[in-house]
């Protein structure tokens, strides 16, 4: 029996954090594990390249940084293939064959893309590339004929995007080559993790993210800069758990325990300091990522085994692409010279 394929990526504009762990890695590593799938990951430097055309070097540099968090986090070249989107020339192919079954009135409406708009403040100088980039997303997940798609819940509005050009592909062409996906989310409360100072979002643009590859006294640092609650001044002051971020990393990263239990009650009551209570913090992210840490330690001692191994897997992946290449060809007719020498 075949697996089905999932296949998902990320943009290589920095090194990975613990909101792309919980959110996303450990969870590719669980579905690669369970051999139930053909697993692709995809490095998506061409995507990339929608709002960092004039920053070519901090894609190639973050290209080998995300292999490294790759594979510390334990996805596996032997059971995942990796693979950057550049080197699979069909995806240009197809998605300009796509950029015609799509309005632009329709990707104007796509809510994820509005909102990077707003964020990035492009003004009126939107790049074509990044308003157009779900087109090229949907060409990503359709050339590996992928059936799950395992991604954050903002990129809902892509995979329906995907399902809806396979649609009009298949219908416009009259066949049936390309297979509708389904996005895998993350479980409740994962999807998002807030940064350090409380923000809604961890990310790198606003600074507020440990990184997979910080070491042991960055981290602590990092967990001792926290936001917690702003009216728990005195050790012997009544706090909040609600909305403080202490407890909710210690929700994500030491779920439905009795120590957290008993801090988030005492924390409550009054006479827990917040020293005390983030140096347990400390020790619980320390257990889930000095492994991590040092798995990454030991593959960035060779890089050149890094790129050799990303070739490998878009080696492979283009096999996959083009197969499905030359089926699209044929369906739509652009294949004038087949059987001529
Ligand atoms: N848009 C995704 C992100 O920003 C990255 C990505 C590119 C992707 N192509 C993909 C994810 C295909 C899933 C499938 O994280």
């Amino acid at each position: 029996m075949t697996k089905e394929i999932y296949l998902t990526g990320d943009r290589p504009t920095g090194k990975l954090h613990i909101g792309h762990y919980v959110g996303s890695l450990k969870n590719r590593v669980v579905m690669q594990n369970s051999g139930d799938y053909d697993p692709f990951v995809m490095i998506a430097d061409t995507q990339a390249f929608t709002d960092n055309a004039r920053d070519p070097k901090k894609i190639r540099d973050s290209l080998t940084e995300v292999a490294l968090d790759y594979l510390a986090v334990g996805l596996d070249p032997k059971k995942t293939t990796i693979f950057v989107q550049s080197q699979i020339k069909g995806l240009f192919e197809l998605t300009s064959y796509y950029m015609n079954l799509v309005t632009v009135a329709r990707l104007q409406r796509n809510p994820t893309v509005k909102a990077e708009i707003q964020q990035k403040s492009f003004g009126e100088s939107i790049p074509a590339g990044f308003f157009t980039y779900p087109v090229s997303q949907a060409a990503d997940i359709t050339i590996f004929r992928a059936k799950k798609v395992p991604v954050g819940d903002d990129q809902e509005p892509m995979i329906e995007q995907t399902r809806e050009l396979v649609r009009s592909f298949n219908n416009a062409y009259h066949t049936d080559i390309l297979v509708e996906p389904e996005g895998v989310f993350p479980e409740k409360g994962l999807g998002r993790i807030p940064g350090i100072d409380g923000d809604a979002k961890m990310s790198k643009s606003l600074g507020n993210a440990i990184y997979l590859s910080d070491d042991a006294d960055t981290v602590a640092a990092k967990v001792k800069q926290m936001y917690t609650d702003p009216k728990h001044v005195a050790v012997d002051d009544p706090g909040h758990v609600e909305g403080n971020v202490v407890f909710t990393y210690l929700d994500i990263f030491d779920p439905d325990t009795k120590q957290v239990a008993d801090l988030k009650a005492q924390y409550t009551h009054g006479g827990l300091g917040d020293m005390k209570l983030k140096k347990y913090l400390i020790e619980v992210l320390e257990s889930e990522l000095k492994p991590i840490r040092e798995r990454r330690m030991a593959f960035a001692q060779d890089i050149p085994a890094i790129l050799q191994m990303l070739k490998d897997g878009s080696d492979h992946a283009n096999k996959i692409a083009e197969a499905t290449m030359k089926e699209v060809r044929q369906a739509i007719g652009v294949n004038y010279f087949a059987g001529l020498k």
